[in-house]
């Protein structure tokens, strides 16, 4: 169809944020993937957005997870990123958190989060697509990880630290 590297390549040059989306799978353990595939969809009701491979080795505990938690990543973690990012370790070993209303893990320091209740899900070629609705949220000052050309960047502009715990919206 298309050269790969120069479509991926092209797919780049549109900068993201980068997240990890946790859940609580139904035998009780923690999920997390890193995404950059988040977006907000609808305001009326509060849907977001976002997309797993369906090689991900979570997948099936995350199409039947209660509900997601969408951690907005900060400057400062890449390694939580790459963490979450790998398949196969414990993604959980050290990674400060709380549990949330629908189950999902928070994490400590991110910049935001969004707690979800599943809405649909779609087929997507070789991804799935989840949307979800927003529960709950709550954000503070702080650099965002960004994420472009195949590498992590952050801003050039100053923002005040994050602060935790984040006051949460219900
Ligand atoms: C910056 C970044 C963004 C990523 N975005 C996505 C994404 O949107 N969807 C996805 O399925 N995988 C994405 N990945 C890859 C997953 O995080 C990775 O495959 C993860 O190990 C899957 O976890 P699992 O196999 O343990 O379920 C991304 C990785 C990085 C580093």
């Amino acid at each position: 169809m298309f050269d790969s590297a120069a479509y991926r390549r092209a797919l780049g040059r549109f900068a993201t944020g980068v997240a990890v989306v946790t859940a609580t799978a139904q035998d009780g353990q923690a999920i997390g993937l890193t995404i950059s595939s988040f977006n907000s969809v609808s305001l009326d009701p509060p849907l977001i957005l976002f997309s797993l491979a369906k090689s991900a080795r979570s997948i099936t505990a995350m199409q039947g997870a209660e509900g997601f938690a969408i951690n907005i990543l900060g400057a400062d973690q890449r390694e939580l990123s790459d963490q979450f990012a790998r398949a196969l370790c414990d993604k959980w070993a050290t990674v400060e958190h709380v549990i949330g209303l629908v189950r999902a893990p928070l994490l400590a320091a991110a910049i935001a989060h969004f707690e979800c209740a599943p809405w649909a899900q779609y087929d997507g070629g070789d991804h799935l697509i989840f949307v979800a609705r927003v529960l709950g949220f709550a954000d503070a000052n702080g650099q965002p990880l960004v994420f472009f050309q195949g590498a992590y960047r952050t801003l050039a502009e100053d923002v005040r630290p994050p602060q935790w715990p984040l006051p949460i919206h219900y």
